[in-house]
């Protein structure tokens, strides 16, 4: 099957009573113990909603299972946890979503796990390798910078060394790219962001092995960052759109990309889509498109007093709804980081994080451009 067919049809619960065709809401948290082979206990990741969803993320992603979490950072810190422990190291992209570097910086040692943080490119990622080493975390591409690792690469010195890889894929999403078909073990989403695109819910996803997936649900259990069924129904309604709607906002990044780099008030463009982005060529070759996300920064202008004048485009946290967003990651995603430590990887006051819509293309060029004439 097709993308687009598995998006719409994949794990879909039919039902008998009704020859509905689509999962119906199944609410109860209470169910009968008696007779039974096996104890249900029916809210903790096994709800026919749940399960829904884990067929049409794994489908997608090209993995053999799916998980539905209640937030990208319990489906994040949950995968990570499974996987190390006490003594053991995690190697990690020092430039990724804040929230994942703050699990990190504020909470691995108090599981006893060390963290060495590199930069984006393989052979540092490599080069941070130690004997302790039983965790590789990366995202491509990363939250702000959009920089682009070479998963493969990755993927194949981490096997060779029995290594567990976790990719975070929500900017690229399976529409773009399914690193697990490059040799990546563990896929994770926040399903807040493109999975669920309509930017009314929070929630996180994971894809994988079957053998990895129940190590990871039998943290979960404990944890219990479940996801309760209406918002299943939500989130499962949504992906069945999914690939409509990163593709359109894929093609509308393309064209700001090339608009804003042909802006003399625009001093640089981070997005893998570019030619003169220095993750063009890799991007190339993992990525079927090239993403919905962009940064870029302004010359000679106030970013704040620009933001203010736009009137299409929302400042917003958050990211991968249908309408244009736009945020300083220095205010919002990586507030937590110092300031020493955001210069360090690249993420200026000034940086603007652009989360394109699926509006059409010439109402956002033509936000854009009366906010900077007004600033
Ligand atoms: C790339 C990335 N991963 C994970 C998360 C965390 O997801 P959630 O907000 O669903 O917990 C975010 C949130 O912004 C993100 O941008």
């Amino acid at each position: 099957m097709k993308k687009e067919t598995m998006a719409i049809h994949k794990g879909t619960y039919k039902d008998k009573l009704t020859g509905g065709v689509n999962t119906p809401i199944f609410t109860s948290s209470a169910s009968d113990y008696m007779d039974k082979d096996e104890t249900p206990y029916p809210r903790y990741f096994n709800t026919i909603n749940q399960d829904a969803l884990g067929k049409k993320i794994a489908a997608l992603e090209g993995a053999e299972a799916g998980l539905v979490f209640s937030s990208g950072m319990g489906a994040i810190s949950t995968s990570i946890l499974a996987f190390a422990g006490s003594g053991d190291n995690v190697v990690m992209l020092d430039a990724l979503y804040g929230g994942t570097h703050s699990f990190a910086t504020s909470w691995f040692g108090h599981f006893g796990i060390t963290c060495t943080f590199t930069q984006t490119y393989a052979d540092s990622i490599i080069n941070a390798v130690t004997d302790k080493t039983k965790v590789i975390v990366i995202e491509s591409p990363t939250n702000p910078l959009l920089a682009v690792v070479d998963i493969e690469k990755i993927a194949i010195f981490a096997k060779q060394n029995k290594i567990t890889t976790i990719i975070d894929n929500t900017f690229a999403t399976p529409v773009n790219q399914t690193p697990i078909e490059m040799g990546i073990d563990i896929v994770v989403h926040s399903g807040t962001k493109y999975l669920g695109g309509h930017s009314d819910m929070c929630c996180g996803m994971v894809a994988c092995s079957n053998k990895k997936l129940t190590k990871i649900l039998d943290l979960a259990r404990v944890l219990g960052p479940s996801l309760d069924s209406r918002t299943c129904y939500l989130l499962e309604r949504s992906m069945k759109t999914l690939v409509l709607r990163v593709e359109k906002q894929t093609q509308n990044a393309m064209e700001i990309a090339q608009f804003l780099e042909n802006l003399n008030s625009v001093s640089k463009v981070y997005y893998p889509g570019l030619k003169s982005f220095g993750g063009h060529e890799i991007a190339k070759i993992q990525m079927r498109g090239f993403g919905a996300m962009l940064s870029f920064e302004l010359k000679d202008k106030d970013s704040y007093k620009f933001v203010k004048n736009l009137n299409l485009v929302q400042t917003a946290v958050s990211l991968g709804g249908l309408e244009s967003t736009i945020c300083s990651p220095a205010l919002t995603s990586h507030e937590k980081m110092s300031k020493e430590e955001r210069e360090r990887i690249g993420v200026k006051n000034s940086l603007l994080r652009f989360s394109v819509g699926a509006e059409h293309v010439d109402d956002i060029m033509a936000d854009i451009a009366q906010g900077l004439e007004k600033c």
